[in-house]
């Protein structure tokens, strides 16, 4: 494949994707999706914004120092600060890139920066030029390109591209462009800024209208070559062009589009289901290429056509992205080995100790289970990617309702420090009782915004999941945890709420789409 045609996948699920709400990860989270990207294939990974939190440093950092074949990329507004700190969380990788963005619409340059159009021009240089001080791949993104006046955002496009940008990515950051005027923009600026034949342009597109993707498809008709993506099209509000599907119909239109990615796409499947899991957000059941539904045949006309000849009613394979051929995997005889390799497939990196660990739930599960599914699987894995020993574990519960009995709940708690606690308490059900008995016993008050429960895979023995959303200090924070008995998955799940909340309240973060610009 010629570098003119090659399609780079630029990935940021783990900064853009995070900042859906709710969807924080921790250290060891973020560090299992890097890998699991690197081994899709992606070309980039956007890491995080380092001077956002402590911890988005750290997990810049981490992934810079063990991910080492794609370019590893962290985010900074066009101050002095953002970028030294954007620079010390990547100064180890083996391909850093930074990029630097500058807001350029006029709606943004008057009431967010309260900036004229000069000042902005003169900011974006001396972030790209300060930036490249520090690293030869420099990304600029004038945020909010597409409501940009078309002849301004030429003149700072073209001015960063002299002050040494070599990506430069023009996003649609609130979801407004339509694929004509988007590809349209990207005509104008290919034909009239000087040098920008020297640089790569890059897409990032929000989803507000759904066309996210389709603004990036004719974005790339016009000569764009990176696409910024996330895996499910997670992301702020709507979310962002979803790296499944541009990588499907470029492959799948090949024909059309001529061009390739470097995507392993039988990861695709394995990736998805590992960010929802550590996410906690669900991917829709009709969501292109990754829904559970994507490639089920449900009219028996289809059915009859699929059986006469796939392509009738097929243009891609469910294996060529990585869709498991039988769910059926494993059961109670099953080995170490056997599991260690089904755990490996769906996409997790656990080491020797976490291994032991999910063989064990494993083995405990199945004698409670006949079968045992991949999302049974998933799900013993996923328990194991946490930041280190949760504040509060959970010992035990015991509860009591009936349709004549006021429902009630006792919950014994026990805190990292080694203090066992217990209460009970009545609630409207006896799902409620536990919530308000581990708020009593954590001291914790939340408002719950969401609470899910449904069944992981088929059967009546099947394994329960609950998913819980909390609100407090106006962020959102999700739960989820499986287990045969509903209810001891509901508690596990807001516990996990609870948890993350105590570690995300330490660290207080910056939203680069809403935060003004300090002054470098
Ligand atoms: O949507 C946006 O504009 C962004 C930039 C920071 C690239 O995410
Ligand atoms: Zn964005």
């Amino acid at each position: 494949m010629s570098d003119a045609n090659k399609l780079i996948i630029f990935d940021t699920t783990l900064r853009d994707g995070e900042q859906s709400p709710g969807a924080s990860m921790n250290l060891s989270e973020k560090l299992e999706i890097a890998r699991a990207l690197d081994d899709l294939g992606v070309d980039v990974i956007e890491a995080g914004f380092p001077i956002a939190s402590p911890g988005d440093f750290e997990a810049v950092r981490a992934v810079a120092h063990e991910v080492r074949r794609p370019t590893i990329c962290g985010l900074a507004r066009c101050s002095e600060a953002d970028i030294n700190r954007a620079w010390e969380a990547l100064k180890d990788a083996e391909r850093p890139r930074i990029h630097v963005f500058l807001a350029t619409s006029a709606i943004h340059r008057e009431f967010k920066l309260h900036m004229a159009k000069e000042e902005i021009v003169r900011r974006a240089v001396e972030g790209v030029k300060r930036a490249r001080g520090y690293c030869a791949d420099v990304e600029f993104s004038p945020e909010d390109a597409a409501r940009t006046e078309l002849d301004f955002l030429a003149e700072v496009v073209e001015k960063a591209i002299e002050a040494g940008a070599t990506t430069i990515n023009i996003p649609d950051t609130v979801g407004y462009a339509v694929p004509e005027q988007y590809a349209a923009a990207i005509r104008h600026l290919k034909k009239t800024v000087r040098g920008i034949d020297n640089i790569v342009i890059s897409v990032h597109c929000h989803n507000d209208l759904g066309m996210a993707v389709a603004n990036s498809l004719a974005a790339l008709k016009e000569g764009a070559r990176q696409v910024e993506c996330t895996i499910n099209g997670i992301g702020e509000r709507a979310g962002n062009c979803a790296l499944e599907e541009i990588v499907m119909a470029v492959r799948t239109r090949g024909d059309y589009f001529g061009i390739e990615s470097e995507i392993h796409t039988q990861r695709l499947y394995p990736t998805s289901r590992l960010v929802s899991h550590v996410t906690g957000i669900s991917v829709q059941r009709n969501k292109a290429i990754v829904g559970q539904n994507a490639f089920a045949h449900e009219a028996g006309i289809h059915q009859d056509g699929m059986l006469k000849e796939r392509r009738t009613y097929e243009i891609m394979r469910p294996e060529d992205v990585g869709l498991p051929r039988t769910e059926l995997v494993l059961g109670k005889h099953s080995g170490r080995h056997a599991l260690k390799a089904r755990i490996k497939e769906l996409g997790y990196h656990l080491d020797e100790n976490q291994l032991q660990k999910v063989f064990e739930a494993f083995k405990v599960l199945a004698d409670k289970k006949k079968t045992i599914y991949d999302a049974d699987i998933e799900a013993l894995a996923e328990s194991q990617v946490h930041d280190g020993p949760a504040l509060w574990t959970l010992d035990s519960f015991h509860v009591s309702a009936g349709s004549n009995n006021i429902p009630m709940a006792a919950v014994s708690l026990t805190h990292a420090e080694g203090r066992k606690m217990h209460d009970a308490a009545c609630g409207d059900g006896p799902v409620d009782a536990v919530f308000q008995t581990i708020e009593r016993i954590t001291g914790v008050d939340v408002k719950l915004k969401d609470y899910q429960v449904r069944s992981v895979t088929v059967g009546e023995d099947a394994q329960g999941e609950a998913r819980v959303e909390v609100e407090y200090n106006g962020r959102l924070q999700r739960g989820q945890a499986v287990s045969t008995d509903v209810i001891e998955a509901s508690a596990q799940a807001f516990l996990q709420a609870i948890n993350r909340l105590a570690v995300r309240e330490q660290q207080p973060r910056i939203n680069p789409q809403t935060e003004m610009v300090t002054v470098s």
